[in-house]
């Protein structure tokens, strides 16, 4: 089937309304007026043959009505579509005035003792197709002998009336029809435009312009919901793809330092022979910016899989106190060189992705041990509540100022820019936390004051 245009199918709609409309109202007005005039000739011809009746009921016998001719035919005189004829019991004809010589059917007749009524007049048809109506009767004279009437008339003036009333309704109907495809073409067309002004304005959003904002002033009301939508999502787009610029940009000035580091240190080392401690020494110092390159490639990896909707995690109950303990007993070694304490304070079971639960918790307490003071404890605590477990690593030292709590899971960002040449810091580690934790459907929280800087994960009950 073809597929027909907005505007065509309307039209058609509009003009099948209105033949529906105009077939119906018509239809309903032709038979009213159908019903009407045919109870007009009834009427008539009832009260003819009442007429009748009455003056032939004071003859006394049918020779009278022979002699008094005049005075019964003048019922019909001058309508050359009415016919009267009276017999007598032997069917002799006493009286006829036909002057159209219309066939005369056998009609049932209305007893003398019978008041004369609409329902007794009948209808018939001609050899030659005229449609008649009339209506027969016994008349008593006053011998008691009985003679027989019969009062008809054809019908074609009415018919006539009707036909040429229903040829009106054709063609009216016909105009309609052609006036409301026309009309409603031009009407749906017109009121469409605002439809086609968002396609062109839509047309024009390129990637280098995502400001772009559909126009919705004039738009009818239905359509602003549809330019709210475009615009809504125009905006997303755009944040997105600044997001996605600022994460390329990052990430390329990341990748630079290490790069730039390693090129120095060998460009250094072959400006003059060197012993060959000083040359492991640079090889050294290289091995340490290829891992550092290896993590962040690592770590911008798993942000690019993680953001897949595709991604599957493969979640499971476990305690979350042994898991901890693993975690905290990884980084005993770094935790006593730094002559720090890890306290680990859990109970109840987590349903979590084992992998990136250690993973979560790792980059937590990494961070932790690197901003507190020597001497100190980090504590990692874990709490279950009807709404679900919270995680939480604590550390004393110095507060974070809370313009920067906010933008601490972003990706790249270090409250200290000059942390960003340090060997250890990626900026990613946050976002990671962040990451993972959406992908279970819960959240990471920061808050810090003088006492302690704390990192709450919460996961959803399930
Ligand atoms: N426990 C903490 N105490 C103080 N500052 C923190 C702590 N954890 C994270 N930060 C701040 O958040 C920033 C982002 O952390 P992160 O995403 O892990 O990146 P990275 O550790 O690679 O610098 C860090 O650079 C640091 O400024
Ligand atoms: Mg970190």
């Amino acid at each position: 089937m073809p597929r027909l245009s907005l505007t065509a199918r309307l039209a058609a709609w509009f003009a099948v309304i209105t033949v529906l409309v105009f077939g119906a109202g018509g239809g309903i007005l032709y038979r009213a007026l159908a019903a009407r005039i045919h109870a007009q000739a009834d009427l008539e011809l009832v009260l003819t043959a009442r007429h009748l009746r009455r003056l032939a009921s004071e003859l006394d016998s049918p020779q009278g009505i022979t002699l008094h001719e005049s005075r019964l035919d003048s019922l019909v005189l001058g309508n050359q579509s009415y016919f009267l004829r009276m017999q007598d019991a032997n069917g002799r004809v006493l009286l006829e005035r036909n002057p159209s010589h219309f066939a005369i059917g056998e009609l049932p007749k209305v007893k003398p003792s019978n008041r004369i009524v609409e329902h007794d007049v009948q209808e018939w048809r001609t050899a030659d197709g005229l449609t008649m109506r009339g209506v027969a009767t016994g008349i008593a004279l006053t011998d008691g002998s009985v003679v027989d009437a019969v009062v008809g008339r054809e019908m074609s003036g009415p018919e006539a009336l009707l036909a040429g009333y229903r040829d009106t309704l054709y063609i009216t109907t016909l105009c309609a029809l052609l006036a409301a495809a026309a009309l409603g073409y031009l009407a749906v067309r017109r009121s469409l435009r605002p439809l086609r002004d968002i396609a062109s304005s839509a047309a024009h959003v390129t990637i280098g312009k995502l400001d772009t904002r559909i126009p919705s002033g004039r738009a009818p009301l239905e359509l602003e919901a549809l330019t709210e939508a475009l615009n809504s999502m125009l905006a997303r787009l755009e944040l997105g793809y600044q997001r996605l610029s600022q994460y390329t940009a990052d990430l390329a000035h990341d990748l630079r330092t290490p790069l730039g580091n390693m090129r120095g240190a060998s460009e250094v080392a072959l400006a003059r022979s060197r012993s060959s401690e000083e040359y492991e020494a640079v090889l050294v110092s290289n091995i340490e910016e290829c891992e550092r390159l290896s993590r962040m490639v690592e770590n911008v990896l798993f942000l690019a899989r993680a953001d897949n909707p595709q991604y599957m995690m493969t979640a499971l109950d476990f305690p979350v106190r042994d898991e901890l303990q693993r975690v905290a007993e990884y980084f005993e070694g770094i935790a006593d060189d730094a002559g720090i304490a890890i306290r680990v304070d859990a109970s109840g079971t987590l349903h979590a992705d084992i992998d990136l639960f250690r993973r979560a918790v790792s980059n937590l307490l990494a961070n932790a041990l690197r901003y507190t003071p020597r001497g100190a404890a980090v504590s990692i605590a874990a709490h279950e509540a009807p709404e679900g477990v919270t995680v939480t690593v604590a550390n004393p030292g110095n507060p974070i100022a809370p313009e920067h709590l906010s933008r601490l899971f972003d990706r790249f960002y270090r409250v200290d820019e000059s942390r960003s040449n340090s060997s250890d810091s990626t900026g990613l580690g946050l976002a990671i936390v962040r990451t993972i934790m959406e992908l279970h459907g819960g959240s990471a929280s920061v808050e810090s004051d003088a006492t302690a800087t704390q990192f709450h994960l919460h996961f959803p009950a399930r």
